[in-house]
């Protein structure tokens, strides 16, 4: 498991230093999540490379081995997943602790929901309070017992799972992490399955699951599945363009940046905040080289340039939900006000991110008018602050691209988060701000 303690409670940056060269950012975290369950439940041995090395994903790993799942790492740092179908995970003997990670808890509440033993999942104190009715009500539709704190809503969730019927789900939020609990219960189901969500959330489990034998076809508004047996596979991770937008956003912002992000997952579902950069004047060429996993995968050249604002808002909103902090910062930068709306997701993620991106722009001098679903961000000339994570990754490595924009010397607060998905973040950033790249090791 990756050591956040290993990391300084606090970084100070001195800008403007303009980001360049080229840079491979870790394997994607969302594939990764999926991979590894995946793999454990597939008919053999699947073989995985460039696997998030974050926290995040450490957390899915170690609950896979406590499941029973034999995980062997290779000479090359690839790993060997020997999966024994379904009926090959066995009840863990502890509470399976989730920390940060919402993707985690959700997914495996849906895989555990079909198991017939008893597991209890848990998490520090940010996940203990976010949502988990969304995911659970579904799930005991489909015949799980789930209970948890208030009222079986919130985490730790206690699971006794088995005899599942699948069912037609309407999700009420587009959330890729309730759709993929629900395929992942509805694999162990008797009948189909089938999950239709409001707008189009990331697609990687239904991408990954035809590629391993099981029968998901596209329905209006979401997917049908029928379960079935998990095919083992070999699947070498593409770069999170999660974590790729901290530095696309701060090669658009920084004066002098010239950089390429190589071997990075381009599923549209996650590029959005490429569409909205574009749309606000930024210079940025995507190339795609290949496919992997059914995703595409190839590489982004950015170059900086001035921004205007812009409106992010409707259906567009899930494809950037994880790059509104990124986004933001870009939106301090640019000329004019943008404005987020629709997006009341932002309050139930690692933190509040209305209000603490808010609270994090308010600092750089930026006017920020907060929302109940977004915010409105007028745009002007950042000043180097003191800043906070609030306990958030994202908000981390956000105010560490404005603070390398800014003209002087900032302080990121509470550093330590950016375990949960990019532990090698500072050490990147100092190498594109260097001037030699960064490379993903
Ligand atoms: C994720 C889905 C999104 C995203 C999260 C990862 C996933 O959450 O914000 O970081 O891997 O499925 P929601 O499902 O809550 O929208």
């Amino acid at each position: 498991m990756s050591a956040p303690e290993l990391l300084p409670v606090e970084v100070s940056i001195e800008g403007p230093r303009p980001l360049v060269g080229r840079l491979r950012v870790p394997g994607d975290k969302s594939i990764s999540h999926r991979a590894l369950l995946l793999a454990a439940v597939a008919t053999g041995t699947s073989r995985l490379t460039g696997v998030a090395d974050g926290d995040d994903v450490a957390r899915t790993r170690a609950a896979v081995e406590a499941l029973g799942t034999r995980l062997r790492v290779s000479q090359q740092g690839g790993l060997s997943v020997r999966g024994g179908g379904f009926e090959g995970l066995t009840e863990p003997e502890g509470v399976l602790d989730c920390g940060n990670s919402g993707t985690s808890i959700r997914l495996l509440a849906g895989l555990l929901a079909g198991r017939p033993f008893h597991s209890v999942l848990d998490g520090d104190a940010s996940l203990r309070g976010r949502p988990m009715a969304r995911v659970a009500e579904p799930l005991r539709a489909m015949g799980a017992r789930i209970d948890g704190r208030a009222g079986g809503t919130l985490a730790p969730l206690a699971i006794r799972g088995g005899g599942l019927v699948g069912r037609r789900h309407e999700l009420a939020v587009a959330s890729a992490q309730v759709k993929t609990a629900l395929l992942l219960a509805g694999l162990q189901a008797e009948g189909p399955t089938e999950v239709r969500e409001p707008a189009l959330s990331r697609d990687h489990t239904e991408r990954l699951l035809p590629t391993l034998g099981v029968d998901l076809v596209p329905v209006p508004g979401g997917v049908r599945l029928v379960p079935g047996p998990v095919a083992p596979f070999e699947l070498a991770v593409p770069g999170d363009p999660s974590a790729a937008a901290f530095f696309v956003v701060g090669a658009c912002v920084t004066p002098g940046s010239d950089l390429v992000v190589e071997d990075l997952c381009l599923n549209p579902t996650r590029t959005g905040f490429v569409e909205v950069l574009r749309r606000m004047g930024a210079k940025i060429d995507t190339e795609v080289t290949g496919e992997r996993g059914g995703e595409p995968v190839g590489s982004l050249h950015v170059i900086a340039s001035p921004l205007i604002a812009t409106t992010i808002r409707g259906a567009e909103i899930p494809s950037v939900i994880d790059e509104i902090p990124a986004l933001a910062v870009a939106a301090a930068f640019a000329e004019g006000t943008t404005e987020i709306a629709d997006a009341g997701e932002l309050r139930v993620k690692e933190s509040d991110r209305v209000g603490t991106v808010s609270q994090e722009l308010s600092q750089l001098g930026i006017a920020v008018d907060p929302r109940p679903d977004g915010m409105v961000i007028t745009g002007g000339r950042p000043r180097p602050a003191l800043l906070k994570s609030h306990g958030d990754h994202r908000v981390a490595m956000a105010a560490a691209i404005a603070a390398n924009a800014c003209e002087g010397a900032s302080t990121v607060r509470g550093w330590r988060a950016i375990a949960s998905s990019y532990p090698t973040f500072s050490l990147h950033l100092e190498q594109a701000a260097g001037g030699t790249g960064g490379t993903e090791v």
